[in-house]
Order: C-alpha cells, then sequence, then structure tokens
C-alpha cells in the first residue's frame, strides 16, 4: 500500500476531521490478527499541529501497557536525542505504522502494517507536517519503499510532495549497537536545522 503524503483521498474528505475523532474511529480496531493481543491500542500523541512528526515501528511492552508512543526504554532514549537537539517532545507528533504491539516485539508483518497503514495516512492527513523522521527499517520500508534498506538510505532527505522524510536508525537499535549513536546525531542535527527554519526559536 502506497502512503501518498498531501494527496487526499475521498476517504480523507469525508472522514475524521480531528484526530480525536480518529482515534475513536478506531478504538476498537480488529483489523488484523495483532489486536487480538494488546491491552491497549497505542494511537500515537503530541501536538496536533505539529510541523515534525516522528514515526516508529509498533508498540512494544511497556506501550502497551501504557497506550502511548515511545515511552519504554526506546522512547528514554528518543527523548534524549530530540532534547540534545533543542526540540520538545510535545511539540512534535510520534507514530508508529503499527498500533498495536505485535507478540514478542516481532516486526509486523506485510499484512499487519497494510491493514494499519490507512489510519497512520489518516494521522497525517490531519496533522500535514512538512518533516517527518523515519525512525528504522520498518517504518522506512512501509512509508517509503519496501525494498529501501536503513543502512543505505539514513541520513538523506528525501522529498515527496511537500513533505521532506529523514531516515534514520531506531532508537532500540542504538541500545544495541552504540556506535550508530554518531550517524542518528548527525541526522537529528540535520533535522533540527530544517526544523528551525519552519519553527524558529522564539528569540531569534
Ligand atoms: N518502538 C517503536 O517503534 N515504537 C514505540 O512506540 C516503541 C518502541
Amino acid at each position: 500500500m502506497e502512503f501518498r503524503p498531501g494527496q487526499l483521498s475521498l476517504d480523507d474528505l469525508h472522514g475524521p476531521r480531528t484526530l480525536d475523532e480518529l482515534r475513536e474511529g478506531m478504538a476498537d480496531c480488529r483489523g488484523c490478527g495483532l489486536a487480538a493481543g494488546r491491552t491497549n491500542l497505542v494511537f500515537g500523541e503530541g501536538n496536533p499541529r505539529a510541523r515534525l512528526m516522528l514515526i516508529g515501528e509498533g508498540p512494544g511492552a511497556e506501550e502497551d501497557r501504557l497506550g502511548r508512543p515511545f515511552v519504554g526504554p526506546a522512547g528514554q532514549l528518543l527523548d534524549k536525542i530530540l532534547a540534545a537537539a533543542g526540540i520538545s517532545r510535545s511539540e512534535v507528533y510520534i507514530a508508529n505504522v503499527v498500533k498495536c504491539r505485535p507478540p514478542g516485539n516481532r516486526v509486523p508483518n506485510r499484512e499487519e502494517a497494510a491493514a494499519c497503514l490507512h489510519w497512520l495516512r489518516k494521522q497525517f492527513a490531519l496533522i500535514a507536517p512538512p518533516l517527518v523522521v523515519i525512525l528504522g527499517s520498518t517504518a522506512l520500508k512501509n512509508l517509503i519503499d519496501p525494498q529501501a534498506s536503513i543502512t543505505a538510505w539514513r541520513g538523506r532527505w528525501i522529498t515527496r510532495g511537500r513533505v521532506r522524510f529523514m531516515p534514520t536508525y531506531h532508537p532500540a537499535a542504538l541500545l544495541r549497537d552504540p556506535s550508530k549513536k554518531r550517524d542518528v546525531w548527525r541526522d537529528f542535527q540535520a533535522v533540527r536545522d530544517a526544523y528551525r527554519e519552519i519553527v524558529p526559536l522564539k528569540n531569534e
């Protein structure tokens, strides 16, 4: 299923007009097998008018328990990276490719991702962020190109319509391999610079 930012479908025009309406619409989602194993659906959270959106893979144990994205160990690292870039978590929007936890934190399969992507597309249409950070391989493959490799694609802006996407390693990959931190920091510096052109610091 192709992800087409900026391109509205009839569904988008007649669908939910706010993130709260969208959240209500998906509360009972049984669109794939992951629904059966969830404690909480993890819709996503943040500023509905965010100029920067971050998209991960799917909820882990802590996210499933709390119903919030990126609140486990990978999320704590993401918070630190954002803080180092001078961007507060409350000003961005954070979501995932799939909204329900895959068992044992496995990678969501193609069918699960395909069944869930329309929710992300609607979130995306409502928020309309000009900048997106793609966190890791699953988000890259599902949003940009199923054949793309995160190692080859990270650190380079991808422009689709009016949206610029920056792929980088997933924070969980940094926890497994801290040598990736240098690359991620470089990627986030590029994101920070692009973001500050759109949202200047108040005292500048
Ligand atoms: N990993 C993800 O991709 N998303 C989360 O919300 C948490 C961990």
